[in-house]
């Protein structure tokens, strides 16, 4: 199961995992792909199909946008029916959209068996809700995948046996290192923004990007200081964030704003980057492995060894920390991570292993 942008990069190493082993001619294990329809633009979700080369999906439930419940339920109803009409022994899912939550309590309710990929990680801020439906995911799932020995530790304290947690890895990070010598320079970057002398700035999450007058005070404080160091950023825009500015009269020159980029456009752009500044946490993954400097603007991570070991630092979601963290990343003085275990691009293979095994 797949349904928003961050998903595609997660299933795709497992999908060809699974695909060269069927190549090499065993067939005990096969899947189907059902897209939720989430995520639909096309660059928020045919452009990663195509690049990380996913087989289009068996079925789309093409569910499209929604308040958070009409979201939730209308993938429900959808994914019922596609499993009643295509029984099937296990249902993979991963990360925390709101796809995740759905397919799995539906295919639950089925007496479906269900398996997370990226279980066990908790922010403790129960108003964003990927971390309701990272809660409800792994209290009803039966075997847990996890990037961490601390997201194993959540899930046996809330109750999961031991012998049904796998800690594996991070299968983003699988993709990341399998596409690395692929990445390619994005179509449009403006000639004032050279190569190795830019920030990349991302923000999407409701508590940034809905309230226009705090998304403004973000933007303003970070224009004033890259103006400062007469350094530029691009800020490749999600269309949530697009149709919160679309309505806000205010430019900020020292900030290049584009249309959402395809994955290997990102990650190059992340790759030649001084920095980043954002409130993703799949990209806190990306740059810790990158080994590029990262300040995320929330108040907690549900990822926490990209703070303790990898490059990341939690800045908090107000404006008035952006000037000195800023300075310190464009002077250099940003501390340097390492990797985090099993981070090393073998994650879906030890999946696969694991899941033909149970
Ligand atoms: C979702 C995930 C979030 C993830 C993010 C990555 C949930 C609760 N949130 O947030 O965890 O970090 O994806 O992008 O599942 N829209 C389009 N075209 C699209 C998709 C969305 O225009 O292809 C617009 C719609 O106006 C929509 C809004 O973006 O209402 C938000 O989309 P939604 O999928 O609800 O949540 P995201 O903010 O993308």
């Amino acid at each position: 199961m797949a349904g928003a942008r961050p998903n595609f990069m997660k299933i795709a190493p497992l999908v060809h995992a699974i695909n060269r082993r069927r190549d090499s001619g065993d067939t005990s294990i096969g899947f189907k792909i059902v897209h939720t329809g989430q995520h639909y633009d096309e660059k928020m979700s045919n452009a990663f199909f195509r690049e990380l080369n996913i087989p289009a999906p068996d079925h789309n439930l093409e569910v499209g946008s929604g308040t958070q419940s009409e979201q939730t339920g209308m993938i429900m109803t959808r994914f019922e029916k596609f499993l009643q009409e295509n029984p099937t022994d296990l249902v993979l899912v991963v990360g925390d959209v709101n796809s995740t939550m759905a397919c799995t309590i539906t295919a639950k309710k089925l007496n479906v068996r269900v398996a997370h990929v990226e279980a066990g990680i908790r922010s403790g801020d129960m108003t964003m809700p990927e971390e309701i439906n990272r809660i409800v995911t792994d209290s009803i799932c039966d075997y847990f995948f996890t990037t961490s020995e601390g997201a194993g530790k959540n899930l046996v304290q809330t109750g999961a046996k031991e012998e049904s947690i796998f800690f594996v890895g991070n299968t983003m990070i699988d993709t990341l290192l399998y596409q690395t010598p692929n990445f390619k320079k994005p179509a449009f970057i403006p000639t004032e923004v050279k190569e190795g002398d830019y920030l990349v700035l991302t923000l999407h999450r409701p508590h940034n990007v809905d309230d226009p007058q705090k998304l403004r005070g973000l933007l303003e404080s970070i224009n004033a200081e890259l103006t400062r160091h007469n350094v530029r950023a691009v800020f490749p825009v999600h269309p949530r964030t697009r149709g919160v500015l679309s309505k806000m009269d205010v430019t900020f020159p020292a900030i290049y704003l584009t249309d959402p980029m395809s994955y290997l456009e990102f990650m190059y752009l992340i790759k030649h980057s001084r920095g980043v500044i954002t409130d993703s946490g799949g990209v806190t993954e990306e740059t810790t492995v990158m080994g590029i400097p990262c300040m995320t603007l929330r108040n907690s991570t549900e990822r926490p060894e990209t703070v303790t070991v990898g490059t990341n630092e939690l800045i908090g979601e107000h404006h008035d920390k952006i000037p000195a963290k800023v300075q310190i990343m464009l002077e250099g003085g940003w501390k340097k991570g390492s990797i985090p275990a099993l981070w090393d691009g073998k994650t879906a293979e030890r999946i696969v292993d694991i899941l033909k095994r149970l």
